[in-house]
C-alpha cells in the first residue's frame, strides 16, 4: 500500500444542547447512556484542536453516527465544527449512518422527552458536500457510499450499509458489484485502496459473532470479498469498542479491521493511522483529553469509565425491572441478589473456589469491570488471572446448558465453541494489541 496518514473519529454522537438536555426524563435517559450528550460540543472541540496542532497529517475521517439520533440542529452545529476544522487546513470525509437520519429524534426539556425534527438521509450528501460527498470521483445515490482520492495513489471506498433502503448492516448484490468496480477502477489507475464503513466488518470480539447488529450482516461474505479484491485495511465504528483484528478469506487473503471506540463515551478514544513508504501500518490510539467539564476530581479517563459503568449496571437494572406477575417477582429478586452480593457469594452457591481477594468483590464491581474491559480492548482477562478462572468454572457448571443451545446458535455449517468464545471475549489472545499495533501490508 501507498503510504498516507490520517486521524480517525468516530461516533461523535454530537448533540445541540439548544435543544434541551435537562431535567428528570434526561436523568432518567441518562443513567443508562454509555456516552455524553451535553459535553459532545465541547469533547469535539477539545478534540479537533489537538487534531489541527498536528502538521503531520491533514487528513481527518470520521465513519458514521456523527450525531446523537439525527437531530436536524445537531447536524448544522457539528458541520459548523467541521467547517472551523477545514479552516485550519485539514480535509475531512465523512460517512453518516443509523444516528444521523430519522423520525426518532428527541431532546429533553422540563422534565420529559420531546421529540426534534431529523435530518432527512436523502439531503445528508448535500449538506456534508465539502466532506466526502462533494467531491467523490463515485457516489452510489442509493446507499451514499462513495470513492475519494485522498492523497496521491490513494483512494478511500466509503461503505455506506445504513441507507434508509436496505436493512441496516447490510450490503446487497447491487451494492457490491458497485463496489467490486471501484477496486477495479482504483487498480487501473495505478491506486491503492482502503476502505471505512460505520459498521464492523469482523465481529470485534469472538462472542459478537453470535449478537445480531454488531457486524455487517454475512460478515465471512463481505470480509472475503474485500480481501480476495484486495482491500487489506478497513476501519470502523458503531460498536462503541477499541478492537483491531484480523480475517484470513479461504483464499488466503487478509482483511484488518481497525474498530474506534465512541469518541464522546468510555474508552473514548481516536486515532492516528500511518501507512509509511515500507508498507508498514501504524495504528496508534489517543484518549480524548481534559475537555473543560467539572469532573469531580476524576481525571477525564475515570470520568467517562464511570459513566459506562452507571450505563452497564443501569442497562442491566432496567432490562431486569420489566415483566409482569411472577416474572417481575423473579427479576425483582435477581436484581437484590446482584446488588447485594459479593463473587464469594455466588461462587458459594455455585460451589465454584474462586481467588481469595476476588471473593470480596462486589458482583455489580465484576460485572462492570468485565464489561468494560471488553469495550476498553486489550481485554486482561487471560488464562492465569482470577477473572478467567472464576468465569472459566462458572461456565464449567453451566457446561450442559451450553451444550444444548451451541448446536442452536451454530449457522451455515459453522460451529460454536461458546466456553472458547466468552473466554476469548475476556481475555485478548491475538498476539496484538487493540490500542498500538503494526502490520506490515502487501
Ligand atoms: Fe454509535
Ligand atoms: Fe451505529
Amino acid at each position: 500500500m501507498k503510504p498516507v496518514s490520517f486521524y480517525l473519529v468516530t461516533d461523535t454522537h454530537y448533540f445541540e444542547n439548544e435543544l434541551g438536555a435537562e431535567g428528570k426524563a434526561f436523568e432518567e435517559y441518562f443513567s443508562r447512556e454509555q456516552y455524553f450528550m451535553k459535553e459532545s460540543s465541547d469533547i469535539l472541540k477539545t478534540t479537533f484542536s489537538r487534531i489541527a496542532e498536528d502538521k503531520e497529517t491533514d487528513i481527518v475521517i470520521i465513519p458514521g453516527d456523527l450525531t446523537k439520533n439525527g437531530e436536524l440542529e445537531s447536524h448544522k452545529s457539528f458541520i459548523k465544527e467541521l467547517y472551523a476544522l477545514k479552516e485550519k487546513g485539514k480535509k475531512i470525509y465523512v460517512i453518516t449512518a443509523g444516528h444521523d437520519y430519522g423520525d426518532d429524534s428527541f431532546a429533553f426539556k422540563n422534565d420529559v422527552r420531546i421529540s426534534v425534527e431529523g435530518a432527512d438521509f436523502k439531503k445528508l450528501h448535500e449538506m456534508y458536500k465539502d466532506f466526502g460527498y462533494g467531491d467523490a470521483l463515485a457516489f452510489d445515490e442509493p446507499t451514499h457510499s462513495y470513492v475519494a482520492q485522498i492523497c496521491d495513489g490513494v483512494r478511500m471506498l466509503a461503505i455506506c450499509c445504513d441507507s434508509e433502503n436496505q436493512p441496516k448492516g447490510a450490503m446487497d448484490e447491487r451494492h457490491l458489484l458497485w463496489a467490486e468496480e471501484q477496486i477495479k477502477k482504483a487498480k487501473e489507475d495505478g491506486c491503492s485502496m482502503f476502505a471505512i464503513c460505520h459498521y464492523p466488518i469482523i465481529p470485534s470480539v469472538p462472542v459478537f459473532d453470535l449478537v445480531g447488529d454488531t457486524k455487517v450482516k454475512e460478515w465471512r461474505k463481505i470480509a472475503s470479498f474485500l480481501a480476495d479484491n484486495g482491500v487489506e485495511l478497513i476501519l470502523t465504528g458503531h460498536m462503541h469498542i477499541q478492537s483491531i483484528n484480523e480475517f484470513y478469506s479461504e483464499k488466503g487473503n487478509r482483511l484488518i479491521d481497525v474498530c474506534t471506540s465512541c469518541l464522546t463515551g468510555s474508552p473514548a478514544k481516536y486515532r492516528k493511522i500511518t501507512v509509511d513508504e515500507n508498507s508498514v501500518l501504524k495504528v496508534t490510539s489517543i484518549d480524548v483529553e481534559d475537555f473543560g467539564c467539572d469532573t469531580n476530581g476524576l481525571s477525564v479517563q475515570e470520568y467517562f469509565d464511570k459513566q459506562f459503568e452507571r450505563a452497564i449496571l443501569g442497562k442491566i437494572f432496567h432490562a431486569l425491572g420489566k415483566g409482569k406477575g411472577f416474572v417481575k417477582f423473579l427479576k425483582n429478586l435477581g436484581v437484590k441478589f446482584i446488588k447485594s452480593a459479593t463473587v464469594g457469594t455466588l461462587s458459594r452457591l455455585l460451589f465454584i473456589k474462586v481467588d481469595k481477594n476476588l471473593k470480596k468483590k462486589k458482583l455489580t464491581e465484576l460485572i462492570s469491570d468485565i464489561g468494560m474491559c471488553i469495550f476498553a480492548g486489550d481485554q486482561p482477562y487471560v488464562e492465569g488471572t482470577p477473572e478467567y478462572e472464576a468465569v472459566y468454572k462458572f461456565l464449567k457448571r453451566f457446561s450442559f446448558v451450553i451444550k444444548k443451545i451451541e448446536p442452536k446458535l451454530g449457522k451455515n455449517g459453522v460451529k460454536i465453541n461458546l466456553e472458547e468464545m466468552l473466554l476469548n471475549t475476556i481475555g485478548n489472545n491475538k498476539g496484538f494489541s487493540d490500542a498500538n499495533a503494526e502490520f506490515k501490508l502487501k
